[in-house]
């Protein structure tokens, strides 16, 4: 078990409230429950990884401060949505679940339902004023106010904390992980890229990275507690930098490899402009840094690439793929496009085909184009009509499926080292699911002594060795050999 330290909380002298017990009102005390239990929290988390990470630090900070943490929504006294705002789609998902929750709040009246993440900071008041049964909305850099506001809430005072920092790293606070072999690392907050297409910078802030030291004392710490893998997380990990040991991501990388060698490093997101030399190189040296890259292209026209603001052309990616292949012919790559972003031609578009073809992802992450308020691109015209859109769309989907497909098939006959996940989703009770350090997911039945009629398992955090029968666009199939 990882030890939690006591969380310092800024906000609010003791004396500044009365404390009062549960018996006499209905408002959520943790100090006073005596003889009775914790009141729980219950956690739903929407969009990127860097939420699922910011989770587990808002579960951190409210199991310090006293709470227990259910995944029953039933059992829950706070419920909170941390949200994603990135496309339209994520923030109207989000809605839906709020109107769904009424009927949470009418049965206990005394509940508390947050709003946390990207999408309470991108509209902050206007959710309190807009959302009857929301009773506070916290943005991704004032988590540590959680348990304040929560507490002034049960007592029916509204509340809202959405201040961008520029120094918060939640460097002090343990997540509270759960599930048991991969964990998180955020190694910094924040984007400074400024996409044009992207609230990120809007709804996170500024840039600014973690101790070096801290980051691989974690994943220190995880090892010793049983984590086998870990993914180092930053909107654009690339600039990481800590001035403190002048230590840039590719010296992160290799002083992380080196200080748990046995562990399984990932790390997400790259973009293109900076992915050096030095880092290729870097992962290349270590084994257990995995051969695996997203990196999001966008778009495969210069001409929208420099509308996006994202600082390279389609020859400088073309020419990091080629570096990438270098160092590492086996490294699987990914790739993050938008479709239909303003003044995008067919000719443009099909530039992104083409690009897809000549580069062969392993796999992509494909988007309708979005617009979003206060970025530079909400003032463009969107002027590629819906249906167009998604007819780009499902020709660059059917596009890559095909290519996955084929991508799969080459590792027919391979042997793959592939770290046990758990009980497949589709058949849990006959098969295991994995992963191979290239990111690929490896179905494997259970392994049955014949003779003996019992099931010899793996356990979860084990490396089996599959060979692989049959592939399709999204999976490996095999037998475990070793
Ligand atoms: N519309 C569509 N896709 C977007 N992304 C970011 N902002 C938008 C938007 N406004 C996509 C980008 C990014 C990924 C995380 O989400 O492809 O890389
Ligand atoms: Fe958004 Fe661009 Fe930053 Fe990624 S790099 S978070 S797309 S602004």
């Amino acid at each position: 078990m990882i030890e939690l330290p006591i969380v310092q909380l800024p906000l609010s002298s003791p004396s500044s409230h009365t404390p009062v017990s549960l018996h006499t009102h209905r408002g959520i005390d943790t100090q006073h429950h005596i003889g009775g239990t914790a009141p729980k929290v219950y956690v739903e988390t929407y969009g990127c990884q860097m939420n699922v990470s910011d989770s587990e630090i808002v579960r951190g900070i409210m199991q310090a401060s006293g709470y227990a943490l259910t995944n029953t929504i039933d059992d829950a006294d706070v419920i909170f949505l941390n949200t994603c705002a990135i496309r339209d789609n994520a923030e109207r998902k989000i809605h839906e679940r709020l109107m769904h929750l009424k009927y949470y709040k009418k049965r206990n009246r005394a509940l508390v339902v947050g709003v946390l993440g990207c999408m309470a900071e991108r509209m902050r008041q206007e959710l309190i004023e807009t959302k009857q049964i929301v009773d506070i909305v916290v943005g991704p850099d004032e988590y540590r106010k959680l348990p304040e506001l929560v507490r002034r809430a049960s007592f029916g005072e509204k509340g809202i904390a959405v201040k961008l920092s520029r120094v918060e790293t939640y460097d002090d606070i343990e997540p509270l992980r759960t599930d048991g072999i991969s964990a998180w690392i955020t190694i910094m907050r924040g984007c400074d890229k400024f996409c044009t297409f992207c609230v990120v910078p809007f709804t996170r802030g500024r840039e600014r990275s973690r101790s070096a030291r801290l980051i691989v004392d974690e994943a220190q710490r995880l090892w010793d507690s049983g984590f086998k893998e870990i993914t180092l997380l930053g909107q654009n990990v690339n600039s990481y930098y800590d001035p403190s040991s002048d230590t840039d991501f590719a010296d992160l990388l290799r002083m992380t490899a080196r200080a748990v060698p046995q562990m399984r490093i990932r790390y997400t997101t790259s973009h293109p402009y900076d992915m050096s030399n030095k880092l290729i190189a870097t992962m290349a040296e270590h084994n257990n840094i995995c051969k695996y890259i997203h990196l999001p292209v966008q778009s495969g026209s210069d001409r929208i690439l420099q509308a996006m603001n994202r600082h390279y052309s389609v020859e400088h990616y073309k020419e990091r793929i080629r570096t990438i292949r270098t160092y590492m012919p086996h490294c699987a790559l990914s790739t993050d496009i938008i479709v239909g972003f303003p003044t995008e031609t067919l000719e443009d578009h099909r530039m992104t085909v083409e690009l897809m073809e000549e580069i062969r992802y392993d796999g992509a992450y494909m988007f309708l184009y979005s617009p979003r308020e206060r970025t530079k691109a909400w003032k463009m015209p969107d002027d590629v009509p819906h249906e167009e859109k998604v007819r780009r769309l499902n020709e660059i989907i059917d596009q890559q499926q095909r290519i996955s497909h084929e991508i799969n098939q080459q590792s027919i006959g391979t042997i793959e080292q592939v770290l046990v996940e758990g009980p497949s989703r589709r058949n849990p009770h006959t098969e295991w699911q994995g992963r191979t350090d290239t990111n690929k997911v490896v179905i494997f039945p259970h392994r049955t002594d014949a003779a003996a009629h019992t099931r010899l398992g793996y356990a979860v955090g084990n490396i089996v060795h599959v060979q692989i029968e049959r592939a399709s666009s999204a999976s490996l199939f095999g037998q475990v050999v070793g």
